[in-house]
C-alpha cells in the first residue's frame, strides 16, 4: 500500500515527530494561550494534535471550517465537547438524525460562553486544552465581531484552560488576532510553524520508501523539494505519485521522475485547460509569471518581463484574482501554487 499521506491530519506512523511540539508543550506548561501561524500544508493541525496525544489532558478540536452561521459554530463545540460531558448542563441532545441541537434555552448566542464554561469545570479533573482550527472561518459569521467578542470574553475570564489556535487562510488569521479593532488583538502568543527540517524529513521519507521495498536516487530530492516549495503536504504528494509508478525492488531515478510528472500532467490535462480558460488574460499573464519565478520581487521589471504584465497596479490584480481563486496562496514572502503540479503544467503548456 502507497505509504505516503497527501490530505489532512496525519498520524501515528504518517506523522513525523517535529522538534516544535517542545515550543508548545513549553507555552502548555506556562499556560498561554498560541496562535500557530505558517503556510498551508505546513502541518499546524498535525503539530498540534500529535502534541498532546501523550499529554495528560482533555484534548478537545474543534474544526470551523465552512461555519456560516453562529448556530452551527456553537454546535461544533457541543460536538468536540459532548465526549468529555457525561451531561451537558445547557442542552438536551442532540437532534435523532444528527443535525443541529435541542437547546434547553433557545438563546443560541448565549450559549456560546455557556458552552464554553463547561471548560474550567472540566478542568478541575484533568487539564483542559481547546484547539480552534480553522478558527478564521468565524470572520465569516453574519455578526462575527459579536461572536468573536464573546469568545474573546469568556477565554480571557479562563485563565486556567489553555486555547490553541490555528487555520489554513493565514491573512485572515491575521486578520482575527492584529486588527486594531480586533477582540482578539495580541491575546495570544505567536508560534510560526514552517517546513519540516529539511534532512530529517528526506530520511524519513526514505524510510517509507524501503519499508515499501522501493528507494530514491539520493539525486532526485532536490528536484522533489523544489517541485513542491518543500511543502510537508506537497512532498508527500509528489512522492505519493512517485511510489505509484514504481516497482518493487527499483531505485526511482531521473527518468523515472520524468515519467511520473509526465503522467499527471497528462492525466490532469483536461482539468488545467478547464481551469486555464476560466482566467482573465491578465490573470494568465499573472500565472505565468509566478510559475516561472523564484524571486520575491513582484513589481520587478524581471517580474514584468517574465508575466507580461502591463504595471504594477496589474500585476496586485493579478495575484488577488488568483488568490481568492484559491490557487495560489503566501508561504515565507513567495506567491506559491496550491497544487505545484498546476505550476509545472503552465511552464509546459503556456508559451
Ligand atoms: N509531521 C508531519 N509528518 C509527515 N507529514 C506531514 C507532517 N505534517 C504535515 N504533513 C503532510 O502535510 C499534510 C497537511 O498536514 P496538516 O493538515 O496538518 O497541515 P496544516 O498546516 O494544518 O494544513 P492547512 O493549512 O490546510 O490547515 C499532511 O496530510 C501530510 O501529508
Ligand atoms: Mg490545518
Amino acid at each position: 500500500m502507497n505509504p505516503f499521506k497527501i490530505d489532512g491530519i496525519v498520524d501515528g506512523a504518517d506523522y513525523m515527530p517535529r522538534k516544535e511540539s517542545d515550543e508548545l508543550l513549553k507555552y502548555h506548561k506556562a499556560g498561554r494561550n498560541v496562535l500557530i501561524r505558517g503556510p498551508r500544508r505546513t502541518g499546524k493541525s498535525s503539530l498540534v494534535v500529535n502534541t498532546f496525544q501523550n499529554v495528560k489532558c482533555q484534548f478537545i478540536r474543534v474544526d470551523f471550517w465552512g461555519v456560516k452561521t453562529e448556530a452551527k459554530a456553537v454546535e461544533k463545540i457541543a460536538r468536540a465537547f459532548e465526549p468529555f460531558c457525561k451531561k451537558m448542563p445547557i442542552l438536551s441532545g442532540f437532534n435523532v438524525a444528527g443535525v443541529g441541537l435541542q437547546w434547553k434555552s433557545p438563546e443560541a448566542l448565549s450559549s456560546v460562553e455557556d458552552l464554553l464554561r463547561l471548560a474550567p469545570d472540566l478542568h478541575k479533573k484533568k487539564p483542559v486544552v481547546i484547539f480552534f482550527d480553522e478558527f478564521q472561518a468565524l470572520l465569516d459569521l453574519p455578526d462575527s465581531d459579536q461572536f468573536l467578542g464573546a469568545l474573546r470574553a469568556e477565554i480571557q475570564a479562563q485563565q486556567e484552560v489553555q486555547y490553541i489556535f490555528a487555520g489554513s487562510n493565514q491573512n485572515r488569521l491575521m486578520e482575527i488576532f492584529y486588527a486594531q479593532r480586533s477582540p482578539f488583538f495580541k491575546s495570544a502568543a505567536l508560534m510560526e510553524v514552517g517546513s519540516l527540517d529539511h534532512d530529517t524529513f528526506i530520511q524519513w521519507l526514505e524510510a517509507k520508501f524501503s519499508e515499501t521495498g522501493r528507494s530514491v536516487s539520493p539525486k532526485l530530492w532536490n528536484a522533489i523539494f523544489e517541485l513542491s516549495h518543500s511543502i510537508p503536504g506537497d512532498v508527500q504528494d509528489v512522492c505519493y505519485h512517485l511510489w505509484n509508478d514504481s516497482e518493487e525492488g527499483r531505485e526511482i531515478g531521473a527518468e523515472d521522475f520524468g515519467e511520473t510528472l509526465q503522467r499527471v500532467l497528462h492525466e490532469r490535462a483536461s482539468g488545467y485547460e478547464g481551469m486555464w480558460n476560466m482566467l482573465t488574460d491578465n490573470q494568465q499573464k499573472i500565472a505565468t509569471g509566478l510559475a516561472r519565478y523564484r524571486d520575491d520581487k513582484y513589481t520587478s521589471s524581471e517580474f514584468m518581463q517574465l508575466s507580461g504584465a502591463t504595471s504594477p497596479a496589474s500585476v496586485k490584480r493579478g495575484i488577488e484574482a488568483l488568490e481568492s481563486k484559491g490557487l495560489i496562496w503566501m508561504s515565507f514572502k513567495h506567491w506559491i501554487f496550491s497544487d505545484p503540479f498546476f505550476a509545472l503544467w503552465i511552464v509546459n503548456s503556456v508559451d
